[in-house]
């Protein structure tokens, strides 16, 4: 900690006590420092508070609420090194990637700054000669929010600022792996003037008690989701009983197809970052390549080279590219996916090796088949399976053949198949000609299982207004 130079960053930080949440780091498991518990009544007290400063809240112009977002905005990237470091220190991601997390964050909040004095409503023509109709778009109320360790800042940033900028008071409850990330990102929300209890943030190991209190609460209105899609089953059908609206960003098992007709230099850049950006630890991390077999083996060959190039290590050191998994669980998932598929007759081609601590070797494996398990699995680690195929037709189907619709790739030069193919992926996203798609500007989002809602862009706002109509008579 020691390289913080905003040490009020860090002000969530407290002594060891009974209840006290330890914050490790994932490189070498050595403790960073101690968050308070909130227990159930501590939560619906904070819920209490934010419903009563959502009402003034609610109350201010768009335009007030953007001068506040655009100083919280410059704070984010004023103090980037030092969010960054947290982040690295606490999620274990390369330095380079938690500056780039920052930005993408912060992004979020200067979009919906602006995106807010956008929230129109309608005038409409009337079937009635004595009405008048029309719409106007109100805050939700409070919304709520669960969110995962693997963008400890921008899974917040993404569904706080639209709350926010729509006029809703917003609840989280962090990753209980990466909090301090989360504490600075509302401390600096403080700094730039939020008003007190806005932007609550709430730190349980209990994540089944919060889960079932934030669904089920009647004074919270909205809940968002980023995470597994089975916790996002879960979570819907707790809100059911409140009849909450629901945000569900959950899991993926995106394809990345390189066609015959690719840029397999382009191809190989953009897998290597679609896939192990983050250890491979994000959602829409490329789950599976299919490559048709004209470049099969140039591509395998090319990317295996790429990725042994790789360099593995703690996020903090220079060149590092491949940090740690998050815990000692996903390790061993990644191995048994890897053995799995080695026993059912996949290839190393680079890699395959667990490391000493929570590091895993970033691995190729080729000689892989559609119904292997590490196909029809979400890996979320450091593999990459190769694929062959040979025709669009079964290639589409195989892309298709799975219960989520999160993110897609292609490569490609004929731009009749760029249309073809872009539309007949049974995906929220698709990257053509691009491993890194994600965007403030762009909705994301998944179909299928992958969820329910879009994050970003104009649609993200929607997800936390009402739309009111508004009958006018006896005119
Ligand atoms: C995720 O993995 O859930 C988010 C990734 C992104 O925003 O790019």
């Amino acid at each position: 900690m020691d390289k913080i130079k905003n040490m009020s960053l860090l002000s969530c930080l407290c002594e060891k006590t009974a209840s006290s949440i330890a914050v490790t780091n994932p490189a070498n498991d050595q403790v960073i420092g101690f968050i308070p518990s909130h227990d159930n009544t501590a939560i619906q007290q904070r819920i209490g508070l934010a419903k009563e400063a959502q009402k003034a809240w609610a109350k201010t112009t768009a335009k007030q609420r953007a001068e506040i977002m655009h100083r919280w905005y410059q704070l984010l990237m004023d103090n980037q090194e030092d969010l960054a470091r947290i982040m690295t220190l606490e999620q274990g991601k390369p330095l380079a990637e938690s500056r780039g997390e920052v930005a993408y964050g912060a992004s979020f909040v200067q979009w919906f700054a602006e995106e807010g004095k956008r929230a129109y409503g309608e005038t409409v023509p009337t079937p009635l000669a004595d009405r008048r109709i029309m719409t106007i778009r109100q805050p939700v109320g409070v919304a709520a929010a669960i969110t995962p360790w693997n963008f400890p800042i921008a899974m917040i940033t993404r569904k706080a600022a639209p709350a926010l900028a729509a006029g809703c008071s917003f609840i989280v409850k962090p990753a209980i792996q990466t909090p301090l990330s989360a504490f600075a990102v509302a401390e600096l929300a403080r700094q730039a003037g939020l008003p007190e209890n806005l932007l609550v943030i709430v730190t349980t190991e209990d994540a089944v008690m919060v889960g079932e209190l934030f669904c089920q609460s009647p004074d919270i209105q909205k809940i968002s989701f980023t995470g597994s899609t089975n916790v996002g089953r879960i979570l819907m059908r707790q809100s059911a009983e409140s009849v909450k609206r629901v945000s569900m960003e959950l899991g993926g098992n995106a394809p990345f197809i390189v066609f015959d007709d690719a840029d397999i230099n382009l191809a190989v850049k953009g897998a290597i970052a679609s896939k192990f950006r983050n250890a491979g630890q994000t959602c829409v991390c490329a789950n599976r390549f299919y490559v048709h077999d004209a470049v099969y083996d140039e591509f395998s060959e090319k990317f295996s080279n790429a990725v042994a190039e790789l360099e593995i290590g703690n996020g903090l050191e220079a060149n590092v590219t491949i940090g740690p998994l998050i815990d000692e669980k996903a390790k061993e998932k990644t191995q048994r996916l890897l053995n799995d598929a080695v026993n059912e007759g996949a290839m190393v081609s680079t890699g395959g090796h667990a490391l000493d601590g929570q590091f895993f070797e970033p691995t190729v494996l080729t000689n892989v088949t559609h119904l292997m398990s590490i196909v029809q699995e979400e890996i979320f680690g450091p593999i990459a399976p190769v694929i062959r195929f040979n025709d669009e037709t079964s290639l589409i189907e195989m892309a298709n053949d799975t219960i989520y619709g999160l993110a897609s790739y292609f490569y490609s030069r004929d731009i009749n198949r760029v249309f073809r193919v872009a539309e007949a992926l049974d995906y929220g996203m698709v990257g053509v000609n691009e491993g890194i798609i994600s965007t403030e500007v762009a909705p994301f989002g998944g179909v299928k299982q992958s969820g329910i809602g879009r994050e970003g862009a104009s649609q993200g706002l929607d997800e936390y207004l009402n739309t009111k109509y508004i009958c006018l008579g006896g005119m």
